[in-house]
């Protein structure tokens, strides 16, 4: 028998094609409708009630007669629109369930413990969480490229409709891995090859994902939208700076067009003026290419600054998530609220910052229940036992403060 979380996914993708195949068909419907209707318009002027109307005009708008053609275009610039807002709707990545382990000799890290979001088309999400917590893990796991001991032992990803994590690897790697979703892997900008070009790293990068086009207008496209000089390719990675570094990895995951980039902790060890820079790209690669940005970063402040969604981790789980807006005016998780209470504010009354007290549990020794209990201010014996996800407006929170 089908399990719940099988009909869930089967559900995402029916609805996702569902709604597709209607707008298709709407588009087509008032297409056709506009093309007869043109066609079998007289030719000749017509007495309408002591008005003449000329050939091949339609409507009458605000004192302007459209032709006929013009109605046409008007109609498919108008489904175009209603397309371009039904898409926006839609799930771009589903997440269900997703669990991702460590299986060493010590023991299971369970780093990423049945993790479930979804993001829609026109929204960036923002993953926070302290040290340790599965923020990389989760991001390796949507990307399909976690190195042993890691492992994806359960739960579905799907983009756009479809289902990616039951694809077999070479099809991943030849339609999806870098062409749909990439990543700016953590602390990527100190692992550039010191004996190479920036520009021979980027074509192995094309090579090794089977691209066969031109290299060179690819590069320098990639370059220029992050903001680089093309002619930085000529250039070896110790002649840049740190910004410069980081741009020229992002840039490296925009090689191959994706739709989704992964940012593990891109802003990390740049000062806070270069900080700002990658940000500015990274909401300028949103708007300009309609890029999905994940961002991870152990800086709420940052994510709320940045994301529309953002998820909150906690010992390998999801405890919140939601609108950013909505979080940060009225934080549902005790882990949460403890976050936002520690963010510096210039304007605050309350002088002194809060603290999270207690540290966060060993993943090899995590306790039953609530991950959370040990430092929560508000655990009660039920919190003993794992806490549902309990669903809100416009997302969930994982607590048992909330059945
Ligand atoms: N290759 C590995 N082998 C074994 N355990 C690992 C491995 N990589 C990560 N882990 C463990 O998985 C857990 C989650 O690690 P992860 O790197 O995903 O955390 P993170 O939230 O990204 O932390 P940070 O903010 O420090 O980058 C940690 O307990 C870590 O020790
Ligand atoms: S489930 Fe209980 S211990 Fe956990 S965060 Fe909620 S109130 Fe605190
Ligand atoms: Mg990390």
């Amino acid at each position: 028998m089908a399990s719940n979380e099988h009909i869930g996914v089967f559900k995402a993708i029916t609805h996702h094609r569902i709604i597709i195949f209607e707008n298709f068909l709407l588009y087509n419907l008032l297409c056709s409708y506009a093309t007869l209707e043109a066609r079998n318009r007289p030719q000749k002027e017509v007495n309408l009630g002591g008005k003449t109307k000329p050939p091949n005009c339609l409507i009458t708008y605000y004192g302007t007669q459209i032709p006929s053609e013009t109605r046409i275009i008007y109609y498919q610039w108008l489904v175009s629109f209603v397309s371009i807002a039904i898409m926006s709707q839609l799930s771009k990545l589903i997440v269900d369930s997703l669990k991702a382990h460590y299986i060493t000799k010590e023991g299971t890290i369970k780093a990423v413990d049945s993790v479930s979001f979804e993001i829609r088309g026109h929204e960036s999400f923002g993953i926070a969480g302290e040290t340790a917590s599965g923020k990389s893990t989760l991001g390796l796991a949507l990307l399909r490229s976690l190195q042993p001991p890691g492992k994806i032992v359960g739960g579905n990803i799907i983009l756009q409709g479809q289902n990616i994590s039951n694809m077999s690897d070479d099809e991943f790697n030849k339609t999806i891995r870098w062409k749909k979703i990439a990543m700016v892997f953590q602390g990527a900008m100190n692992t550039l090859d010191p004996v190479y070009t920036i520009g021979s790293q980027m074509i192995e990068i094309i090579k090794e994902h089977r691209v066969d086009i031109d290299q060179e207008p690819l590069i320098s496209n990639s370059l220029k939208q992050v903001g680089l000089d093309p002619s930085i390719s000529s250039r070896y990675p110790h002649e840049l700076s740190g910004g410069m570094k980081q741009r020229v990895v992002i840039a490296m995951a925009l090689l191959l067009d994706p739709d989704i980039v992964i940012a593990d902790e891109p802003t990390t060890a740049l000062d806070v003026l270069v900080q700002a820079q990658i940000i500015e790209l990274l909401k300028t690669l949103k708007k300009e290419r309609g890029l999905t940005v994940i961002l991870i970063t152990h800086d709420l402040n940052l994510i709320l600054e940045f994301a529309d969604k953002i998820g909150i981790m906690y010992a390998g789980q999801l405890v919140e998530f939601g609108n950013s807006k909505d979080i940060y005016a009225n934080p549902k998780h005790p882990y949460t609220q403890a976050l936002i209470a520690s963010i510096p504010r210039l304007h605050s009354v309350h002088k002194d910052l809060q603290f999270i007290a207690g540290s966060s549990p060993n993943m090899l020794e995590l306790p039953a229940g609530c991950k959370f209990f040990s430092r929560c201010p508000f655990a009660k014996e039920l919190c003993r036992e794992d806490p549902p996800q309990i669903k809100l407006e416009n997302g969930f929170v994982r607590c048992w403060l909330y059945k």
